[in-house]
């Protein structure tokens, strides 16, 4: 198959509707990452996601829409939460777990469960893509399963060329990390995994939010997450990532005593002179959380080569967007942190 490349003029989301339309594969630009799109309620499109992806069968798949009042088609009990979340945060990087999914959406977009994730895009091309097409799209982050998200569409052509239809080209995403999943199925509402919209934000609306413990520590082997693809490998690079926690200078110390060449390297702008003979990999500012959500997916890429061995990695601290980065940092380093302040 022939991927082509498309724009976000309208003759092109036209034709990326009729694809959508006809049960095929379109990648989709958002303000959070690059998603693998096809018609939501079609169950052989949703089929072909998880053979794109190579994604295990029992993790469902994230409803898109393009406004909020399409809860109601999709979701047979809409708590009133869920539309005050929709007004404050839609369009944008929240993604809300909800009981009971209605039935037009089939059981392989929801992996069998009951319950339905559906997001608001904020991507005028994606929304007015989706409204086009006139159902909802179902999609995954487009990378292969396990590998970094994508935050560009070339990004999505080195992992998935030949085996979609198109993909759009939007640009850079703006946040760079997956959206925040909130599920609203359960008292208090469950935090399932944190993104562009903050954990203390929530709290503002919702009052009592609990923090799902995959979020901050290894899912143990056999038990069953909220959200089934918290248990996955995620976001690795085919090397090795480890965290090293700590003070700058007790750091760049221990990376020092452990770095062989040809690891790798991955610091905040500020630590640049550090590290300016091992070729340090810079994400972003660590007084500017912003730009290293942005950046960090593009970073693991380009250090996505197994010669590297180790990538040592920085990972700022604090609550609100910083959650998210440490999130997927961690989850990229299997968990693996050492405290340079106490550690040799
Ligand atoms: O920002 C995003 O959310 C991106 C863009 C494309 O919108 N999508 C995304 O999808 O990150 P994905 O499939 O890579 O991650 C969705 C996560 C998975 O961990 C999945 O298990 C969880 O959401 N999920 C989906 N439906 C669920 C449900 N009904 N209950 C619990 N978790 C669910
Ligand atoms: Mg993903």
């Amino acid at each position: 198959m022939k991927t082509i490349l498309l724009s976000t003029a309208h003759t092109d989301l036209e034709r990326a509707a009729e694809i959508i339309k006809n049960g095929g594969l379109v990648g989709i630009p958002t303000e959070t990452v690059y998603g693998l799109g096809a018609n939501g309620l079609n169950p052989a499109a949703v089929r072909h996601i998880f053979e794109a992806k190579g994604r295990p069968q029992d993790n469902p798949l994230i409803l898109h829409v393009h406004r909020a009042e399409q809860l109601r088609d999709f979701c047979r009990d809409v708590p009133d939460a869920a539309w005050t979340l929709a007004e404050r945060f839609w369009p944008g990087p929240l993604t809300m777990v909800l009981p009971v999914r209605q039935d037009v959406v089939p059981a392989q977009t929801v992996a069998g469960h009951d319950t339905v994730a559906i997001r608001c895009p904020k991507n005028d091309a994606t929304r007015e893509l989706i409204r086009l097409a006139g159902v909802p799209i179902a999609a995954p982050s487009a990378n292969l399963s396990g590998k970094p998200s994508t935050t560009t569409a070339q990004h999505v052509l080195h992992d998935l060329d030949g085996k979609i239809e198109a993909v759009i080209d939007g640009g850079p995403c703006q946040v760079g990390v997956e959206s925040t999943i909130i599920d609203l199925t359960v008292t208090p509402p469950r935090l399932l995994r944190p993104g562009g919209v903050t954990l203390e934000a929530l709290r503002e609306i919702l009052g009592e939010v609990a923090v799902d413990p995959a979020v901050v520590a290894p899912v143990p082997p056999g038990t069953r997450p909220k959200a089934p693809g918290m248990k996955y490998k995620h976001y690795a690079p085919a090397a090795n990532v480890v965290i090293v926690a700590g003070t700058r200078e007790h750091a760049a110390a221990y990376i020092r005593r452990h770095f062989v060449r040809p690891n790798a390297v991955l610091c905040f702008e500020e630590e640049l002179p550090l590290y300016e003979d091992l070729n340090p990999t810079v994400y972003g500012f660590e007084r500017d959380v912003e730009s290293l959500s942005h950046n960090l997916f593009a970073a693991l890429r380009t250090l996505d080569h197994a010669e590297i061995g180790t990538i040592f990695a920085r990972c700022p601290e604090g609550g609100g967007l910083a959650m998210a980065v440490q999130n997927r940092l961690r989850k990229s380093a299997g968990f693996h942190v050492v405290d340079a302040d106490t550690e040799q």
